[in-house]
């Protein structure tokens, strides 16, 4: 997610102009997480962290947004980006919401919840809802996100045992990390040449699935994120977003003890047949 300075965030979120924004950091009126922040050009993250202006929070007078997005591959999960590449900002102002509209009047400015790879493609929330952006994506929570996948050649049984019991992911500095958490992983569909896979995982480290897959020996060739906490990708078709609807928000916000579990709350490991086939 992407940090900004605080006046601009102030200024974007209707506080204030930049230059009174500006004003009220070096008075000691602005906090980020509880602490006061007195220094021109301190970053934050309006997603997670909770920003404060005399006491009152910054964006929590704001409707909330939740939004579902079919990311297409070679989209950066960003609000900006320096090397000029298409952002997931840019896919949303490309086009209307598809379906019921949650939200009347002048779209809040929303971040995305965690990201996916430039070259990934799939189920993408966004939201303006800090708090929950933040309690989702902590590992405390457990939220399963489903993960389909091609691989090339054929995967080896044993191999699917052990992305299933957890592996040790290549780290940056040669080194390998603690083992994932129990993941659930089945073929889907197999061909001479490739392999798609799916695979739930209730952890989100950097370019996790690709990294599992490595470590049994497999390099990930396309990868599609179907679900995230029981938010699914169908019926969107790349590029197109929707809002969540009242009960889909009331699912997630049930992953991190906001709201009481739905009747038919998503499982952690859901059985194949009820995830999305690739084509
Ligand atoms: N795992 C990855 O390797 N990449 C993603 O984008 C998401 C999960």
């Amino acid at each position: 997610m992407a940090s900004e300075r605080l006046q601009k965030i102030l200024a974007q979120a209707g506080i204030a102009s930049r230059r009174a924004a500006e004003r009220y950091i070096k008075e000691g009126r602005v906090k980020v997480n509880g602490a006061v922040v007195s220094t021109l050009g301190s970053k934050a993250d309006p997603a997670v962290d909770r920003i404060a202006v005399d006491g009152h929070g910054v964006l929590e007078a704001q409707a909330k947004v939740y939004i579902a997005m079919h990311k297409p591959k070679n989209v950066v999960t960003t609000v900006s980006d320096p090397e000029g590449r298409t952002t997931v900002m840019d896919v949303l102002g490309m086009s209307r919401a598809v379906g019921p509209r949650q939200h009347e009047g002048e779209m809040p400015r929303v971040y995305p919840v965690g990201r996916l790879d430039f070259d990934a493609e799939g189920l993408l929330m966004l939201t303006n809802d800090g708090e929950l952006a933040h309690a989702l994506l902590h590992p405390r929570h457990h939220v399963p996100k489903t993960y389909v996948v091609k691989i090339k050649g054929k995967v080896d049984p044993k191999a699917i045992e052990r992305l299933k019991a957890g592996v040790r992911l290549r780290q940056e500095d040669g080194s390998r990390s603690p083992p994932t958490a129990p993941a659930s992983a089945s073929i889907v569909r197999e061909s001479p040449a490739n392999t798609w896979l799916e695979l739930v995982i209730v952890e989100g480290r950097h370019h996790q699935v690709k990294k599992m897959c490595e470590a049994v020996g497999h390099r990930v060739i396309r990868l599609i994120r179907t679900d995230f906490g029981g938010i699914t990708l169908e019926p969107l078709a790349a590029g197109a977003w929707r809002f969540l609807t009242n009960a889909e928000i009331r699912r997630l916000q049930s992953w991190v003890g906001k709201a009481a579990a739905p009747e038919r709350a998503p499982k952690a490991h859901r059985p194949v047949d009820r995830q999305r086939r690739p084509r």
